[in-house]
């Protein structure tokens, strides 16, 4: 049986490469996408990637990962600070999320230390870059090998 994960790229993770390098590194979405597809393959795992710029659209398809997926692996972008929305479905759909930034969030300005979707999240990596996707989806894997008692809050 094979297993199927989402992943969802937030806003602006499509201006991957050319929107501050500095601090998102030099990769294209594309790039990242087919390293874990790649990596997936291996492992025998069926991923969709989708990115978006819109709130609902995210929403939407968390509520359909319902049907398919075994966990969904979320960069929510600049939605991570405000949306109570997007951890609202998150909550709601209760499939075991990981929530992953490309950069260290808690090392940034103020406003970007806090996440409004952790809550409903089994994990948060941040500052990997695109190894923190990867790591997430082993995760995942382990998650559901397991139904581990994974600590929670
Ligand atoms: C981000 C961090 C967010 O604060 C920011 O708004 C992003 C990207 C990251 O991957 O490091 O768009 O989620």
């Amino acid at each position: 049986m094979s297993l199927h994960y989402l992943v969802i790229h937030g806003p602006n993770l499509n201006l991957l490469d050319t929107r501050e390098p500095a601090v998102y590194g030099s990769d294209t979405l594309e790039d990242i996408n087919r390293r874990l597809e790649s990596w997936a393959d291996k492992a025998g795992i069926d991923l969709r990637t989708i990115q978006s710029n819109h709130e609902g659209e995210i929403i939407d398809a968390i509520h359909q990962a319902r049907g398919w997926a075994a966990g969904i692996v979320i960069n929510p972008g600049a939605y991570t600070h405000y949306s109570y929305a997007i951890g609202d479905a998150i909550a709601g759909v209760a499939l075991p999320t990981i929530e992953v930034h490309l950069s260290n969030i808690h090392a940034r300005e103020g406003f970007r230390h806090r996440s409004v979707v952790a809550t409903a999240c089994r994990g948060q990596i941040c500052g990997l870059g695109w190894l923190g996707y990867r790591l997430a989806l082993e995760a995942l894997t382990h998650i559901q090998e397991e139904e581990v008692d994974t600590p929670r809050a």
